[in-house]
């Protein structure tokens, strides 16, 4: 960037948010892919990580590593107390009550198996209705599936519209008296829909429903209050929000975990074993079998606080204006058609182009140096109900541009002459 484009950046850059330091923070990115400045756009597929956090793994790895909450030596209480401090880091961000109602899983598809698994097949019976909506991830719907199955009990789907926005009047239609469970994305991946969730968690709560909310998508983007939502169940993964890979979060209501019998057995989750019997660990350790990923949690941490630093708030209001900026400048392509239209929508911009297949546009965009992502987006049905094979799909991070919107766009229009 030369200085008068970097001094435009800022121009229009929320008060305070300092682009060139976020970017200067990211080792990734300053990179050429193909003989290309990189462009990165796939960020709702995983986000880069700061050099904070690839510090706090090293760091771990070279002075700190055991094993924790078993070890009698100074390793073990170092360990130990750096991943308990993650969990009181995950509290704090998302304002749970108490650092008890964490459960740190693998990701959020973990998450939810573990509370279809566990959750549901202590209270979901045959007869019973799990509510989710078209929109969702493969991940809150594959496990409801396979819980139905086990069960009998009937999976329900709120329709969406041609703005890829729920119908409510159809989500007061199908939650009943019968609904035991909803589970609803906070953020579309695929569409980038904002879903007025706080809403639906107190309506499903009227008729005694509980709720699990996929936030995989959204807490790298809306700060996320689990108290002031309500929600039963909040599940994200560490990857999406400029964390490790291979870390994640359950969040649910200590009332709810208590209750629950545990997913997995094994090591951690036992407070004694006999043959005869087992007895479990307190909470959050009874939903944690096994030894966990330790440096995955540290480096989560280490995220969390580069999020802090930055301030959530002017990390949504950049990335607001370069979503705006994008959407303006995709809908100059004449022959482009965006998937995703709401309203209220964050960070992605998924679009056809008539006459091509969004794969094309992948291709031609890589040898360019620009990184998005095309295909179905593990959300088929949301394919299926625009009646597209897929999309090519743009996503924002923090460290994203107007520069790199103007690549993306004439990297499109290039692809589409191309193409055409
Ligand atoms: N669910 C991730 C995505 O949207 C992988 O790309």
């Amino acid at each position: 960037m030369t200085p008068a484009e970097a001094s435009a950046a800022r121009a229009v850059d929320p008060q305070g948010f300092d682009i060139d330091r976020v970017r200067a923070d990211f080792p990734i990115l300053q990179q050429e892919v193909h003989g290309r400045q990189l462009v990165y756009l796939d960020n709702a597929a995983t986000t880069q990580k700061p050099a904070s956090v690839i510090e706090a793994l090293e760091r771990y790895y070279y002075l700190d590593n055991a094993n924790v909450h078993r070890g009698a030596h100074e390793l073990s209480e170092r360990a130990t107390r750096a991943f308990e401090a993650a969990r009181e880091k995950v509290r704090g961000f998302l304002h749970a009550h108490d650092a008890t109602e964490i459960v740190f899983v693998r990701g959020a598809t973990e998450a939810i198996n573990l509370v279809a698994q566990s959750y549901g097949r202590a209270n979901i019976k045959q007869g019973d209705e799990v509510l989710l909506t078209e929109m969702e991830h493969h991940s809150n719907i594959v496990p409801w599936q396979l819980l139905c199955e086990q069960t009998g009990a009937v999976l329900k789907v709120v329709p969406i519209n041609e703005h890829g926005e729920l119908i409510l009047d159809e989500f007061d239609r199908l939650l009943t008296k019968r609904t035991k469970l909803v589970g609803i994305v906070h953020v579309s991946n695929a569409l980038g829909t904002i879903n007025p969730i706080k809403t639906l968690i107190h309506k499903a709560h009227d008729v005694g429903a509980v709720v699990l909310v996929d936030g995989a998508q959204a807490v790298a983007h809306i700060q996320v209050d689990v108290r002031d939502l309500d929600c039963d169940f909040y599940a994200f993964s560490g990857h999406k929000l400029y964390g490790p890979t291979g870390i994640g979060v359950l969040y649910a209501k200590q009332s709810i975990l208590e209750a629950m019998p545990p997913y997995q057995g094994g090591g951690e989750m036992i407070e004694h074993v006999t043959f005869e019997k087992t007895t479990y660990n307190k909470l959050p350790y009874k939903f944690e079998a096994g030894t966990p990923n330790i440096a995955g949690a540290i480096g989560l941490g280490a995220s969390i606080d580069y999020l802090r630093t930055m301030g959530l708030g002017a990390v949504s209001a950049h990335e607001r204006s370069v979503l705006r900026y994008a959407t303006q400048r995709a809908q100059e392509i004449k022959g482009l058609r965006i998937i995703g239209t709401a309203g209220l929508k964050c960070s992605i911009l998924s679009f056809v182009v008539a006459g091509t297949h969004p794969a094309d546009f992948g291709t031609i965009l890589d040898q360019l140096g620009v990184a998005i992502r095309t295909g179905h987006h593990c959300a088929m049905p949301v394919m299926q109900h625009f009646d597209i094979p897929g999309t090519a799909r743009a996503s924002i991070g923090m460290y994203n541009t107007r520069q790199e919107v103007d690549v993306f766009i004439d990297g499109v229009a290039r692809a589409k002459r191309m193409l055409s």
